[in-house]
């Protein structure tokens, strides 16, 4: 089965084509990132308007790649959400055309269950039952992976998630967006010699919000004196040693063993060492997503969308044609 895959949820036009859920054909991503740059961030109406005039050649460039025609393609993945509702209308509008014109089903798809599936794309054997640690600009989220389509959320943020608090941390130290690898690049230049406050729930809820602001009280007092490379490696630690901290003792307590890493700060070569380690020492089986698809990219939603249709989950819509866009959208509906 051939599933062509649409993103758009942020400031990414992705398209993607896949084999049976995990062989990838395609993966064409078209980054927006040059141009939010200039403004610190996402504009979201500058997003919408790209994918707009992006998504036609990203489609094409997708199946020129893969060697295939429209008529190879035997239904649409595409996300509904949760993300810009701009962004993710122009996704959604041109999968629900598409997929009229050529009278294949649509698949529609959360974008989350989409980046725990790019583990599916880096290993061929990985098999829910598992833990997912997903670590993305919008979400930070623990996920029992019951089944392909079964999601029980452990625990999640309870304000910013750990992207956005390394967009806002690399905000105050001058750096570019997005702020997740620049912070990561100066932190090695850095020793971890700032105290950070961590954040422990009674259950395994998380919280960046308080140590952001750590940071930017601390940038803010100590002025030309700051330590910048420090101030970066510290908080990396602080917030990874949070989420692995997290992560374990909620697998311990679930007598889960297996932990994929999901979302794009999965990119965080520091995270990713530490998570290994920490399985490591437990005998756990530790899973990282290549790095081509940890930030958002389409061919995740490709493999999340082929369990999505071949465990026939149910949607709350009677035709394809009503399909709409959720920028709230929750884990598992
Ligand atoms: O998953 P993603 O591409 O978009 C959302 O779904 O939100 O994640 C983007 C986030 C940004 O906040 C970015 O700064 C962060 O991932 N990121 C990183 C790294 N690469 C991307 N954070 C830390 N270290 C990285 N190497
Ligand atoms: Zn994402």
């Amino acid at each position: 089965m051939i599933c062509l895959g649409i993103e758009s949820s942020c400031d990414e036009t992705a398209v993607a084509i896949i084999k049976d859920g995990r062989k990838v054909l395609a993966n064409v991503v078209s980054t927006q990132i040059p141009i939010h740059k200039k403004f610190g961030g996402v504009v979201p109406e500058i997003a919408s308007r790209k994918h707009l005039t992006n998504i036609a050649f990203v489609v094409k460039e997708a199946l020129d790649n893969a060697g295939l025609t429209f008529k190879d393609i035997d239904y649409i993945g595409v996300t509904y959400g949760p993300g810009l509702i701009g962004a993710l209308l122009v996704g959604v509008a041109y999968a629900k055309s598409l997929a009229y014109a050529l009278d294949i089903p649509i698949v529609p798809t959360h974008h989350i269950e989409g980046h725990i599936a790019a583990n599916y794309l880096t290993y061929e054997e990985l098999k829910p039952p598992f833990m997912a640690l997903v670590v993305s600009g919008g979400h930070s989220h623990l996920i029992h992976v019951k089944d392909y389509v079964d999601f029980d959320i452990l625990g999640k943020t309870r304000d910013d998630a750990v992207g956005e608090a390394f967009d806002k941390v690399a905000r105050v130290l001058g750096l570019p967006y997005p702020g997740g690898p620049e912070v990561s690049k100066l932190a090695r230049e850095g020793e971890f010699t700032y105290d950070l406050p961590k954040t422990k729930f009674e259950n395994y809820d998380f919280s960046f919000s308080g140590i952001k602001t750590a940071v930017i009280n601390i940038a803010h007092k100590e002025g030309e004196k700051l330590r910048r490379a420090d101030l970066a490696c510290s908080f990396e630690q602080t917030v990874t040693d949070e989420l692995i901290e997290n992560c374990m003792a909620a697998m311990k307590e679930y007598n889960i063993t297996k932990v994929a890493l999901a979302g794009g700060v999965s990119a965080n070569l520091v995270l990713r060492e530490k998570l290994q380690k920490a399985c490591k020492e437990r005998k756990y089986e530790c899973f990282l997503p290549d790095l081509k698809y940890c930030t958002d990219n389409a061919a995740m939603i490709a493999s999340a969308a082929h369990y999505n249709f071949v465990c026939g989950k149910k949607y709350d819509i009677k035709d394809k044609l009503d399909l709409n866009a959720i920028a709230n959208l929750k884990i598992g509906e």
